[in-house]
């Protein structure tokens, strides 16, 4: 064996025990093997530097491989489709005890929670949607000027996050479409973020909550309408409300309505503040129509609006862009 096999051997025995196996490529036998090729004749001195390149090309590789090995062994895995605590170790990687909930998943549930009381059965909207449920079955026909209105954002393969929870409509209508003709109702909420390419201020963001609602039946009408939404203004702010509304253009309902309440007395108002809260209406037969639904025989109405403004309003927020900051200052005053 010449002396280049018996280093080879050598290193890539110790590449193999070395928690830094780097360092071999620094060894004295390497250097020793570099100095001897200088004093070869120099017929020789070509067929030992193919040699030597050839072994530090095996080392390199060695090495290589050898930390890949080493880097597996220092990361534990981790299931990452396990629920929050499932992996064993999170109470002393996260002290959960010091975290709180984000102040706009507490109000949501509270919304949530109200709806639910009232018999709505609630549904999570998509963060991703087509054009079918953002614009087709909502009655937005192709290349109408209300499609521009929304600032939708969209990906490169023409998805888009829903600017609206109104997304959510279709497949409610459906879903409960048996429902109904067996003679019952649909009542449904969606609730989820939106995403809009707006201008930022104080009451814009692009990134946002809303919840929506969707009723159907033989009779559903106007007046219902206005009960269920003023019973929940009531509750969700603890006290009674005056409410009022105004004509509003949205291509699924027709009537379109803008529902406001007056401020509550609560929050110090001394009466006449009127606020826009949700934009609402009668369900459209197209909207009906493109989820099954016979328009002569059911009608419907459907409300959407938005989570932080009336969150702003309860606790006195004057900016909604504090909610998506992640400042600790402002979420520890929910704590
Ligand atoms: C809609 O989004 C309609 N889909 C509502 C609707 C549903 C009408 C069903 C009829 C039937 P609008 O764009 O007005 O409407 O938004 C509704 C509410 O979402 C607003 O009143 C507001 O509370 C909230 N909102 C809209 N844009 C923003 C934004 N950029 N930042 C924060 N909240 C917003």
């Amino acid at each position: 064996m010449n002396s280049t096999e018996t280093v080879r051997e050598e290193l890539l025995a110790r590449i193999q025990s070395s928690e830094n196996p780097h360092e071999v490529m620094r060894s004295v036998e390497l250097k020793q093997l570099a100095g001897e090729l200088q004093s070869l004749p120099v017929e020789q001195r070509a067929d030992a530097g193919r040699a030597l390149n050839e072994l530090k090309q095996a080392l390199l590789a060695a090495i290589n491989e050898r930390e890949t090995a080493l880097a597996d062994q220092s990361v534990e895995p981790i299931d990452v489709t396990a629920p929050w605590d499932a992996n064993g170790k999170q109470p002393e990687l996260l002290p959960t005890e010091f975290g709180t909930q984000h102040p706009l998943t507490v109000e949501l549930e509270r919304i949530v929670d109200i709806f639910t009381r009232m018999g709505f059965e609630a549904h999570e909207s998509r963060q991703l949607d087509d054009d079918w449920n953002m614009f087709g079955a909502l009655n937005f026909p192709e290349g109408h000027p209300a499609r521009d209105g929304y600032d939708t954002f969209r990906t490169e393969e023409g998805l888009i996050p829903p600017a609206h929870t109104s997304t959510m409509q279709n497949r409610v209508l459906v879903e409960g479409k048996a429902q109904l003709e067996a003679g019952g109702q649909i009542a449904g909420i969606s609730y989820g973020r939106c995403f809009r390419n707006e201008d930022i201020d104080a009451t814009h963001e692009h990134t946002f909550y809303q919840v929506e609602g969707v009723f159907v039946s033989k009779d559903a009408n106007l007046a219902q309408m206005l009960g269920v939404l003023r019973a929940f203004y009531q509750e969700y702010f603890g006290q009674q409300l005056n409410i009022k509304t105004q004509p509003a253009y949205f291509p699924f309902v027709e009537p379109g309505l803008e529902f406001m309440i007056e401020k509550p007395s609560v929050l110090g108002s001394k009466g006449g503040d009127w606020l826009e809260v949700l934009g609402c209406g009668m369900i459209h037969p197209n909207v009906l129509q493109a989820a099954g639904i016979d328009p002569t025989e059911y009608r419907g109405f459907a409300w959407g609006g938005g989570v932080e403004r009336i969150v702003m309003l309860k606790y006195g927020i004057e900016d909604i862009r504090h909610f998506e900051s992640g400042k600790l200052a402002f979420l520890r005053k929910f704590a």
